[in-house]
């Protein structure tokens, strides 16, 4: 089971080792890059999870009005040096502190994978309600249910916990939610080995 603490916590503690490997190649950024090539320049673009911001936040804020949401002071105090124009917020994605319909588009990059067990609808649920109708979702997930801890992720000494409940259920969370899932494939990411994630672009219905 994850606990939102030791996950917090954890960010807050990992975040120059995480910052130091996570690359932008092949993990989905070309869909980022489509989203915001059909925005208006006066969008507003929340980034759920966003970490250190980079390389998401950074390429949102260049954009359009970028908005960076994550649990972890650590992740967003590197994002804040990052990506200073952008707003930043402490909050967890599961009880998101903006207005219904205040976003053109959210993204989340690897980060609804730390939400522990029963909570994936409601942050899906959210991310409908703070979108306006028509307004689109990137999400990465897992491409296998998997759930676990390690103790001593990227040899830091600090625990970090996942649980992935993998591509059928986001499916149906997606729908659940008020979704259409426009477009769905299996990326790479710097983090793991290729195709281990699957990438969803869902559309809020109108
Ligand atoms: C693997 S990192 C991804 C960061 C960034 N999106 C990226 O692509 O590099 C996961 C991020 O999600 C954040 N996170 C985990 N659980 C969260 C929650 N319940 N609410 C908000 N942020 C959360 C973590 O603090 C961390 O910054």
């Amino acid at each position: 089971m994850v606990d939102k603490d030791v996950v917090r916590d954890g960010y807050d503690e990992l975040a120059d080792a995480y910052a130091a490997q996570r690359e932008a190649v092949g993990d989905g950024i070309d869909a980022l890059a489509a989203l915001l090539a059909t925005l208006p320049s006066d969008a507003r673009v929340l980034d759920a999870g966003c970490g250190q911001g980079v390389p998401v936040l950074e390429r949102i804020e260049s954009a359009v009005t970028g908005v960076g949401a994550d649990i972890s002071r650590g992740q967003l105090a590197l994002a804040a040096e990052n990506v200073p124009d952008a707003t930043l917020t402490q909050a967890d994605v599961t009880r998101l502190p903006f207005a219904d319909d205040a976003f053109d588009a959210v993204t989340a990059y690897y980060s609804l994978i730390h939400v522990p067990e029963g909570d994936h609808q409601q942050v899906l649920d959210e991310f409908a309600r703070v979108l306006r109708p028509g307004g689109r979702a990137i999400v990465i997930e897992g491409t296998n249910e998997w759930r676990g801890s390690n103790p001593d992720w990227l040899d830091s000494g600090t625990e970090m916990q996942w649980h992935i409940v993998g591509p059928e259920a986001t499916r149906e969370q997606f729908r659940t939610a008020g979704f259409e899932i426009r477009e769905e494939r299996v990326v790479g990411s710097s983090l793991d080995e290729e195709g281990d994630w699957q990438l969803f672009v869902a559309e809020r219905e109108a």
